[in-house]
């Protein structure tokens, strides 16, 4: 935890409005009141074991039950035991009995303009193929698989093939450079990747096969990558290593059953940034994420069969596995996907989607409205939103502007607004409204999940008073709670479990007011939060010091309008090197090369020193303070050298 974490815990906002659903849209949801919440939360927590095995049953579909729905070893726990499922057969073929089998279970829109709607049966064919591909390719229960992919039908096929046969998927983001995609590979040491010629990104091509022949020079637990082709942009096959998807699906049986697997068993590892430079491979397993992901889409979404849902995230992080795939899929929903960017071909993109497929539920991030708003209400004028039921956020605090903006232009004032706070540790939404029953407040994530023992308290654990500032925790385990850090339940103890006695600690600052809703107030640790995505300061760090002319760095979060965070590196230089606007632009590309483009640096400031403490600890609030062009408030007794701190002002990047 940082040290000066507590004096950033000062609240300062103050928002009073408050927006009571609609009493139609109450009538017809699935949690209809505050008192039904109520309930329900009584429930919980009376029971919680009783609580959440009762779902189990109701919601999902058991090979085997469980003998004891809870087995708790803190920080470790296992949901479910004994029991065995398969989450590709919930989300999958347990709708392939009834009407749903003809019911589009993803519509994709590519970003040309190409489209493909895949039906249940559609997609339960062509997963049951894909699996047997791997299967041939010698993938066993219990590997693992890299998915590095665009954001094409493919992806979601990957995945879920995955899942039937017991392969753990470990999915990079398509952004990411291909030294960050090595890494991952070597630390989950997959045996096979699946990636793409290329993607449709802002009218062009990205490359990713490129990337991955990048990363498999140093790679030796990989044996295959099979290659869809996407973009039709050249690539290289490398004999007996290479293949394309479409070759190896021809031959393919498109029957596979699915594997029982133990409710425990990894279904996958999501690489998520910390407070060291290297990233923490967060393990989600079956039973207890299905269901913590399950629940939640029916409750929150508010989720009906005849719904079209669409949540614009990429697959490649958290919110796309869990509310683009597991969660909706496993309801028997229809998911929305979309290749590209927002603004491409204009920037009326999104509601043009929403108008052409009639979407009734949209789930977004708030750095995607803000940047949105800012280009103005003409673009999602030009299109028919009326279809638009409910909406959402993810990511980051929503400022109350950019929420009357969603709530007005995109909602016609219509649509209550859920802010879903969650983690990529956490598999699920744990702070939220339900929307039929709790009333919003612009700018807070309000309530908890039923079920979910969210709590505000101070370094010693103890509960602070209403609108005091303090960390977020997690008092009780919850089923999608991430199990451990891969190969590493050391790291994941000290992340997670030990800066506050007994408790699961999220890394973020928050606030609880009188009406106990939940304000949250961003990361007190050193982790960024660039539009909606965690990126350690010291990732960053780390990659500019690899190279040769840097000696030192520091690097702090500044706020930023659109992307809530911008980048600020401070970095002194190697004897005999000169600052110059040259080496900026080159450092600013080692960092893309490095880790990839979203931890490209906004800001580069040269320095001879940083402001450190006696001890050499870099002060990094007043590198925020800097950054930011505040005046520093904070306690600078302890600064070794003060000339530093005037010298840094003056160099700011023009
Ligand atoms: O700081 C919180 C912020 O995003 C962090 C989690 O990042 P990640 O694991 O990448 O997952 C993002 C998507 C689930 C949190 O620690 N965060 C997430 N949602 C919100 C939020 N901050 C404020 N309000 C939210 N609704």
């Amino acid at each position: 935890m940082a040290g000066q974490a507590e004096d950033d815990i000062t609240s300062v906002l103050h928002e009073s409005r408050l927006f009571k659903p609609a009493s139609e849209f109450s009538k017809q949801a699935h949690v209809k009141s505050r008192a039904a919440y109520d309930r329900l939360c009584r429930r919980a927590e009376k029971d919680p074991e009783g609580f959440w095995g009762g779902l189990a049953e109701k919601e999902l579909v058991w090979f085997k039950p469980w003998k004891k729905v809870l087995d708790w070893k803190p920080p470790f726990a296992k949901w479910f035991v004994g029991g065995s499922t398969n989450v590709a057969y919930n989300c999958l073929d347990r709708h392939l009995e009834g009407p749903r089998k003809n019911k589009a279970a993803l519509i994709w829109e590519g970003e040309p303009g190409d489209s493909r709607i895949l039906t249940y049966q559609d997609l339960h064919r062509e997963v049951s193929q894909f699996a047997n591909v791997l299967k041939n390719k010698g993938v066993k229960k219990g590997d693992r698989v890299a998915i590095y992919m665009p954001m094409i039908p493919e992806l979601a096929v990957a995945m879920l093939s995955c899942a039937r046969i017991g392969a753990t998927h470990s999915i990079i983001f398509g952004g990411f450079s291909a030294a960050a995609l090595r890494d991952r590979i070597n630390d989950a040491e997959a045996k096979l990747v699946v990636t793409a010629d290329g993607g449709h990104r802002k009218g062009g091509v990205i490359t990713l096969k490129e990337k991955v022949d990048d990363a498999l020079k140093d790679a030796p637990s990989v044996e295959t990558m099979i290659v869809v082709k996407r973009t039709g942009n050249a690539v290289k096959m490398k004999k007996g290593r290479d293949f394309w998807w479409q070759d190896e699906m021809k031959g393919a049986s498109a029957v596979c059953k699915a594997a029982a697997l133990n409710a425990e068993h990894p279904l996958f590892i999501l690489y998520t940034s910390g407070t060291t430079g290297k990233p923490k491979g967060v393990v989600h397993t079956t039973g207890g994420y299905l269901l913590g992901t399950t629940v939640t889409s029916k409750w929150i979404f508010d989720l009906k069969e005849e719904d079209t849902y669409w949540c614009t995230a990429d697959i490649g992080w958290v919110t796309g596995h869990s509310y683009i795939i597991y969660g909706i899929l496993s309801n028997g929903a229809t998911s929305v996907m979309y290749e590209g960017v927002p603004t491409y071909p204009e920037a009326d993109r999104l509601w043009e989607i929403v108008e052409k497929y009639r979407v009734n539920i949209f789930y977004t991030a708030p750095t995607a409205i803000r940047a949105l708003s800012k280009l103005g209400k003409q673009w999602p004028k030009k299109h028919d939103l009326s279809s638009l039921r409910l909406l959402g956020t993810v990511g980051e605090p929503i400022n109350p502007e950019a929420w009357m903006w969603y709530h007005t232009v995109i909602g016609g004032g219509r649509c209550p607004i859920v802010d879903t706070w969650w983690q990529t540790e956490t598999g699920a939404i744990m702070i939220t409204p339900l929307p039929g029953a709790i009333p919003a407040k612009p700018g807070s994530a309000t309530l908890p999940f039923p079920g979910i023992a969210a709590e505000v308290v101070n370094k010693n654990g103890k509960k602070v008073p209403p609108n005091v500032g303090g960390y977020l925790v997690i008092k009780r385990p919850w089923p999608s709670m991430l199990r451990t850090v891969w190969r590493n339940p050391k790291r994941y103890k000290e992340t997670y479990w030990s800066d506050i006695p007994g408790v699961y600690f999220s890394g973020d600052g928050a606030r609880k007011d009188k009406d106990g809703y939940f304000w949250i107030m961003g990361r007190v640790d050193d982790v960024m939060n660039i539009s909606g995505h965690r990126l350690g300061t010291m990732e960053v760090e780390s990659a500019l010091v690899s190279h040769s002319t840097v000696a030192e760095s520091a690097v702090v979060g500044t706020p930023d309008e659109i992307k809530g965070t911008a980048i600020c590196a401070f970095v002194t230089l190697e004897l005999g090197q000169k600052p110059s606007e040259a080496l900026r632009k080159k450092l600013k590309a080692h960092v893309t090369k490095e880790i990839g483009a979203i931890a490209r640096p906004d800001q580069i400031r040269f320095t001879d020193n940083l402001p450190k403490t006696r001890s050499g600890k870099i002060m990094r609030r007043l590198l925020r303070d800097i950054a930011a062009g505040r005046e520093s408030v904070g306690d600078t007794s302890t600064l070794e050298d003060y000339t530093v701190l005037a010298k840094l002002r003056h160099d700011e990047e023009s």
